[in-house]
């Protein structure tokens, strides 16, 4: 063979499923509280009344996560393991509108690819549930197993096949911590369901559902009492911020606790959150950091999801819409902050230039989509409802069993 034929001879081929999932689990399975963000979105994706995660030695040894939620049938449990199987999208233009936290159908086989994994379930009313065994990314059986309606995902020995990013891995204490937030951080997100967390065996926290997010900020930090939290509650053409900040005057240089929503998912977003600081302006110190929980919705069209491996960063069309409207949000709110002294309705800001078109503020109403799709299985969860007396609440308990 001349050299220039072996040059031309085709090179390239397509990967085999298991080496693409290995590939994937590179860019989703950061560390354990990865997985559990994983799971636990699953699971609520699945309509949890309850999620009770446990982890040992900080998820490095195991984690368990187990809902209460619709279950799959043994022909789902079969296929959720193979790539890109999802239930909750169906076609390229559902990706403008995604009404769950998952929608890649990558999540699981990215864990399993990576880990020991036993995924037990059962859906209610249909008989016998399934047990589902595999090992690094390669079914080792199925077989029935009783148990009551929901879900039950066990991981063991997280990156067995990956030994260079199990060397990355922190102190179990920090890995630990790590999955607190990413809890914290969903349970804000989720108030109507009852989240239970424990670590090599002992209880971490337990907060139980309720309706708001004031109960929920309560029940996780017994120091949110004392931190003077407000209820933000504005609205401006199609978008809405709920939600709550700090009053100024309590507001401290230092650690601070920040969480931004926007559609209910847990999102990092520097530019949004320097946004809401500008709000505060003159009212504090210019080294002070107020705490900060803001829900934002926005209509359809006007952020893309589908655009960060772990889904934690999102893009907006117009970004500064988003920042300039989180900083008069802001500002309005502290301007009337003791007639903000309530959790109520969303109240339109004040009309601004937007983009050249004032909109008039009062307009835009609920923002994001509502109501049903046509052509869906299950009743979709959809966007937050309105505030309902919480300032801002995310996102509702489950309408009966939102299965996805
Ligand atoms: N706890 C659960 N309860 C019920 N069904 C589940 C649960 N976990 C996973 N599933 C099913 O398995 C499918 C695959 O899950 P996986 O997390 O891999 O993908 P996804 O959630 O659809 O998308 P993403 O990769 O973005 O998370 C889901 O679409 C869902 O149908
Ligand atoms: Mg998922």
């Amino acid at each position: 063979m001349t050299p220039r034929a072996a040059a031309v001879r085709p090179r390239i081929r397509v990967l085999p499923d298991h080496v693409a999932n290995r590939i994937a689990a590179g860019e989703v399975v950061e560390r354990p509280a990865s997985v559990v963000k994983e799971l636990v979105e699953n699971a609520l994706d699945a309509g949890a009344g309850v999620v009770r995660v446990s982890i040992e030695r900080g998820g490095k040894g195991r984690i368990r996560v187990a809902d209460d939620g619709c279950g799959m049938v043994r022909e789902d449990l079969l296929v959720c393991l193979d790539r890109h199987a999802t239930s909750k999208i169906r076609r390229a233009e559902d990706l403008r509108d995604i009404h769950t936290l998952g929608f890649r159908g990558e999540a699981l086989p990215s864990i399993a690819a990576v880990s020991r994994l036993v995924i037990e379930t059962a859906v209610a009313g249909e008989g016998a549930g399934s047990r589902l065994r595999v090992l690094a990314g390669r079914i080792q059986g199925v077989e029935d197993a009783a148990r009551r309606a929901g879900t039950t995902v066990d991981v063991r020995n997280l990156f067995l096949n990956t030994p260079v990013r199990a060397r990355f891995l922190r102190a179990a204490g920090v890995e630990t911590r790590a999955v607190s937030e990413v809890l914290h951080s969903l349970a804000l997100a989720n108030p109507g369901t009852r989240f239970v967390f424990e670590s090599n065996g002992r209880p971490v926290f337990d907060l139980p559902a309720g309706r708001d997010l004031p109960a929920r900020i309560g029940a996780i930090w017994k120091d949110a009492d004392a931190a003077g939290l407000i209820p933000l509650a504005t609205q401006r053409g199609g978008l809405r911020l709920g939600g709550a900040v700090q009053r100024p005057d309590r507001a401290r240089p230092g650690f601070r606790r920040a969480h931004l929503f926007v559609n209910a998912r847990p999102v990092r977003d520097a530019g949004i959150l320097a946004a809401a600081d500008r709000g505060y302006r003159t009212t504090v110190a210019e080294n002070a950091r107020p705490w900060l929980f803001l829900f934002l919705t926005v209509p359809r069209g006007e952020v893309d999801a589908n655009v960060h491996p772990g889904k934690a960063e999102v893009r907006f069309r117009d970004r500064r819409r988003m920042e300039d409207f989180a900083e008069a949000s802001v500002r309005e709110t502290l301007e009337g902050i003791e007639s903000a002294a309530t959790w109520g309705e969303p109240r339109p800001l004040r009309a601004v230039r937007e983009g050249g078109k004032g909109d008039g503020g009062a307009g835009g109403g609920a923002g994001g989509p509502a109501g049903p799709r046509p052509g869906r299985r299950h009743q979709p969860r959809g966007p937050p409802p309105p505030p309902r007396g919480g300032g801002g609440t995310p996102r509702a308990p489950p309408p009966g069993r939102g299965c996805f």
